[in-house]
């Protein structure tokens, strides 16, 4: 659905504009949510030509199947208060929104400078996200995608391009973020 260059030149897009939003002279935390963001996080951060910072949550979605349920788990979080840095958490894919809208609201009372929303895929499905995300990959399609990161039930993430997986919600395994 998306290959490899095509992702490769929307990353470099993305960081450019991620470089021109901040002043370079403030300190700038890069959040990625585990596990799904590790791979564009890794390629985002390249091209982000500036000082930053960067670490990571684990969020675990309960259940399973392809569709997220309503309930989230912060199984790894710094904890760090995030006074006097502006903090851009960073996404994989926005799907329910369940994951952000949990997550917003903690992040927001940790008083950070600024808080911002990047994701790679967005399904414009959501409704009533808490933060519409600042930087948008790709507007991406209603079904279960997989590679450069997304999983299916811990496989497929290693693929270099992003695919359909083209089955309904109720095949079998979990989805962990
Ligand atoms: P949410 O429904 O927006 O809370 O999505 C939560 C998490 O579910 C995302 O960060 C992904 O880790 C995972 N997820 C949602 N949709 C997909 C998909 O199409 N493929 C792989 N993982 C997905
Ligand atoms: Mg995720």
């Amino acid at each position: 659905m998306y290959p490899e260059d095509e992702i490769a030149r929307r990353v470099t897009a993305m960081g450019e504009e991620i470089t021109a939003a901040y002043p370079a002279d403030e300190p700038l935390l890069i959040l990625g949510l585990l596990k799904g963001s590790f791979i564009f996080l890794a390629d985002l951060v390249r091209k982000i030509a500036r000082p930053l910072h960067v670490d990571f949550l684990v969020v675990s979605s309960y259940g399973s199947g392809t569709v997220t349920s309503g309930e989230i788990r912060l199984l790894y979080d710094p904890e760090a208060s995030f006074e006097g840095q502006h903090v851009l958490l960073v996404e994989d894919i926005i799907d329910s929104g369940t994951t952000l809208n949990r997550l917003v609201p903690l992040l927001e009372g940790r008083r950070p400078k600024s808080l911002e929303l990047c994701t790679l895929l967005h399904k414009r499905i959501a409704r009533g996200l808490v933060k519409e995300p600042r930087w948008v990959g790709f507007d991406a399609p209603g079904e279960f995608l997989i590679g450069y990161g997304l999983d299916h039930s811990e496989d497929y993430r290693n693929l270099p391009f992003i695919a359909s997986l083209a089955v309904d919600g109720s095949a079998e395994g979990s989805t962990n973020a």
